[in-house]
């Protein structure tokens, strides 16, 4: 059989890895996908740019269409980045018949109903095992490996970037800013950091996962996200010695009322896997109601570790080669006419516990207020404690954990608790999940 030609958009990390493990491992992969896969063109920016592949035998430009309008190409990867000209490369290559591999979430999570139509239109597979926990294959454990269960929750560190600086920032005491750039040199974070920081790369994963585990479209403009630059060293600390720690989570809930969709800093028992899990590594806990709870981990970012998820799809692509469009797996796991028009739930109806910090006056009945704003917002508390106030403190630090409430009744408190003559500054709330 003739092989199949290859066409790659970017070779930058991911694309420059993918090249290396295509070419170094070319034998072992005709051997499963049962054609040779050799990639004949490549585009770039900038030609003259060292690279980290050997691009050797590859005919390179820096107009990606000319690669998409190439009728020998069969499949084209997309791995630039960005939801912006991309989306029309995409959408290009698909017209053009081609079946297309990508590792970028932002394009999925923001255009992929889109894309998805017309690649069933047109008979072509869109692929993007990549876009979520780069190395871990993740997309096809849920969509393929759980397909017979119902997905009650999945909870995931997806974003190797922000876990990577919180665990530096926890173990070596080291500056946020100056992980970042160490992330960044790494290649792991997004050419725009603060999307990894303020968790809108996890919101795009976590859009992506919701989708292939509960059957719904994606709906990135209804994921709540919040970032890691507020979390101080201080609560790190009183997390730690409360047996917790401070994870960067995306948590996908389905509920009675509808699904919850969040990103945010997490307390979790130190005795979870989860919570162990470190530096670029990302990790994902499924529960599904046959199986359980099932956890999968692996390296999140990086040129290899992506490339692996890249070149799998690329296989898989060329298995179904000869496979009639209707009989393929679809793209978001449910068939495209069966997805659930489920509601997102608005924050205000998220349901988790909490640790709060407030700061207030060393006196006799400062608590009881404190306590007595809780109770008539139906929040029971796990546990209190006061800390010692740390060099200039004036008022003394208390840590309180409280059992699920609902956020609408939490930020109520928060109001009323802040209001209070005693307390001083906002009290800091991160949410908390036992993921039991
Ligand atoms: P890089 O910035 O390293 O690479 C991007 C590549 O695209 C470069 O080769 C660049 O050219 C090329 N490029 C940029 N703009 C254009 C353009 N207009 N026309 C043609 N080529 C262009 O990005 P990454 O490899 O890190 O990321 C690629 C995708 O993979 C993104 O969607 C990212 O989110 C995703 N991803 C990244 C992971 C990682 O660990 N880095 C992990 C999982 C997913 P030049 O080199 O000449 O500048
Ligand atoms: N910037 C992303 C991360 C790349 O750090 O997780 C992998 O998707």
């Amino acid at each position: 059989m003739k092989p199949v030609k290859v066409g790659v958009l970017g070779l930058g990390t991911v694309g420059g890895g993918t090249v290396n493990v295509l070419k170094r491992n070319a034998a072992e992969i005709a051997r499963r996908a049962g054609r040779e896969i050799i990639i004949t063109r490549a585009s770039a920016k900038d030609l003259n740019k060292q690279r980290i592949c050997d691009t050797q035998g590859i005919a390179l430009t820096t107009d990606p269409f000319e690669i998409i309008n190439d009728p020998e190409i069969e499949i084209v990867l997309e791995l630039i980045g960005g939801a912006g000209p991309v989306k029309d490369m995409a959408l290009k290559a698909i017209e053009n018949g081609k079946h297309v591999v990508t590792a970028n979430k932002s394009l999925i999570a923001l255009h992929g109903n889109e894309i998805f139509a017309k690649a069933s239109e047109k008979g072509v597979i869109v692929a993007f095992e990549a876009a979520v926990a780069g190395g871990i294959p993740i997309i096809k454990a849920i969509r393929e490996g759980l397909s017979g269960n119902q997905i009650e929750w999945l909870a995931g560190i997806i974003n190797g970037t922000g876990n990577f600086i919180l665990t530096e920032m926890r173990d070596k005491g080291r500056d946020f800013s100056d992980v970042l750039a160490e992330a960044q040199a790494l290649g792991y974070a997004e050419a725009d950091p603060t999307f990894d920081v303020e968790g809108i790369d996890a919101g795009h994963k976590l859009t992506i996962l919701a989708s292939i585990a509960f059957g719904i479209p994606l709906q990135f403009d209804k994921v709540f996200t919040e970032g890691i630059t507020k979390i101080t060293r201080t609560d790190v600390e009183y997390a730690e010695q409360l047996g917790y720690r401070i994870k960067h989570l995306g948590i996908a809930r389905k509920t009675s009322e509808g699904i919850e969709l969040r990103v945010h800093p997490t307390l979790i028992p130190e005795r979870r896997l989860i919570a162990n899990v470190n530096g670029v590594m990302n990790a994902v806990l499924v529960k599904g109601d046959a199986v359980g709870p099932t956890l999968y981990y692996g390296a999140g970012a990086g040129a290899e570790p992506t490339a692996s998820s890249v070149v799998a799809d690329v296989i898989d692509v060329v298995r179904a080669l000869t496979s009639d469009p209707e009989n393929r797996v679809p793209h978001l796991a449910f068939q495209a006419d069966a997805l659930a028009d489920i509601p997102v739930l608005p924050a205000d109806m998220f349901r988790t516990a909490y640790y709060l910090r407030l700061h207030a006056e060393d006196k006799p009945g400062v608590l009881a207020e404190v306590t007595r704003i809780l109770a008539e917002h139906q929040i029971s508390i796990e546990a209190i404690s006061q800390k010692v106030p740390q060099d200039n403190e004036t008022s003394v630090p208390i840590i309180i954990l409280t059992q699920v409430t609902l956020e609408k009744e939490m930020n109520a408190a928060i109001a009323e608790i802040e209001a209070l003559q005693t307390v001083t500054g906002k009290v800091n709330r991160i949410r908390l999940e036992t993921l039991g």
